[in-house]
């Protein structure tokens, strides 16, 4: 790759490649052996570097450690039959990560110091990158606060990094979820459509309580009346009640505006399926569950890709969805998705690179 950005390079001595099991993947838990990093200070994103993985040095005073100024994305790579990188929307993360700085006051990442840095990176860590069907190389770009400084006011300097790590299914089984009606994600006005740290730090805790009811994850409901279903911990959510597939709209701020989501959309209309993008009642899942109109239900996410559901639990009561056969909406649009990031059909929405 061409690239027009100093960035300097540092390679490790010592390559994780080879200790690596790569048939035994579990996400996050194997990091690649690089990272990039921009540091901001005096207004400017400066000193790009390619560097070994490794711990960082932070004053106990960091700014991110006690206020949280800090925001991340989720992207995956993944590699052709001819052995070539193949990045799937790594423009929409780009632009995802500059709208969550903006919420967050954290300074935009220029787009060229985004994509040349990842390139980079990929580029040095092609090795990482899994070459069978289903894996593939999730990213992690990165932002946080480092001023050493406990006031509480936007930070003035800043790391932009990205790491990588090869990862398998999120998710390796359908999941199971409860509906929560009493602890709330995200309000409107609030940072629910951010990717900021934060969000997640709030969700784990009433998700542990339905983990320790043996629910997978929650389903979240709006925090003004608990009626609307909004989207999952890790993941949008959607249902096929009938024909129509229905999925919480991104207007309210409180819906984080999954790239995966936006993917299924598009790739729904295109099959022919009517679309509706709003808010479904607690209620009328309620119904739909009772009645049999319900067709699938799942999750849509980088890492989770698509995550079917298999039980549902609605004010205490469980609700189990059948298996899905292989005709089904939700395993047909993963295998238009996987051929189009595997490179196995032409790329004709611009969504490869
Ligand atoms: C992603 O799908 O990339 C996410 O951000 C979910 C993550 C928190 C595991």
């Amino acid at each position: 790759m061409k690239t027009t950005l100093q960035i300097s390079i540092s390679k490790t001595k010592q390559s994780r490649l080879q200790e690596t099991d790569f048939e035994n993947l579990v996400f996050g838990k194997s990091i690649s052996d690089h990272m990039f990093v921009a540091d901001y200070k005096n207004g400017e994103w400066t000193d790009l570097r390619i560097e070994p993985y490794a711990p960082l040095m932070l004053y106990p005073a960091n700014s991110t450690l006690h206020y949280g100024q800090a925001i991340f994305e989720g992207m995956k790579a993944y590699k052709n039959e001819a052995g070539e990188i193949l990045l799937f929307r790594a423009d929409a993360n780009q632009k995802r990560l500059n709208e969550s700085a903006v919420r967050m006051c954290i300074p935009e990442v220029p787009a060229e110091i985004f994509m040349e840095g990842l390139m980079t990176l990929l580029d040095l860590d092609r090795d990482w990158i899994p070459n069978k069907p289903g894996y593939s190389l999730y990213i992690r770009p990165f932002i946080f606060a480092t001023d050493d400084y406990l006031g509480v006011r936007p930070s003035e300097t800043y790391k932009f990094m990205i790491f990588t790590c090869p990862v398998g299914n999120y998710y390796s089984k359908p999941v199971s979820v409860k509906v929560e009606q009493h602890y709330t994600r995200a309000a409107e006005g609030g940072t629910g459509f951010a990717k900021a740290a934060g969000n997640y730090a709030g969700s784990l805790y009433p998700a542990l309580l339905a983990q320790k009811q043996g629910y997978d994850q929650l389903l979240w409901t709006d925090a003004k009346t608990h009626e609307n279903i909004e989207e999952s911990g890790t993941m949008n959510v959607m249902f096929m009640i009938n024909d129509t597939l229905i999925t919480a709209p991104t207007h309210t701020g409180t819906i984080l505006k999954g790239i995966t989501r936006d993917s299924v959309i598009q790739l729904a209309k295109e099959m022919g399926y009517v679309v509706e993008e709003r808010f479904l009642k607690v209620s009328e899942l309620e119904d739909a569950l009772k009645n049999g109109s319900i067709q699938e239900a799942f999750g849509t996410g980088t890492a989770a890709t698509i995550a079917h559901i298999a039980k549902i639990n609605i004010k205490g009561k469980d609700y189990e969805l059948p298996e899905k056969p292989e005709y089904a909406f939700s395993n047909q649009v993963l295998k238009k998705l996987d051929d189009i990031k595997y490179g196995k059909v032409a790329d004709s929405r611009g969504w490869i690179v």
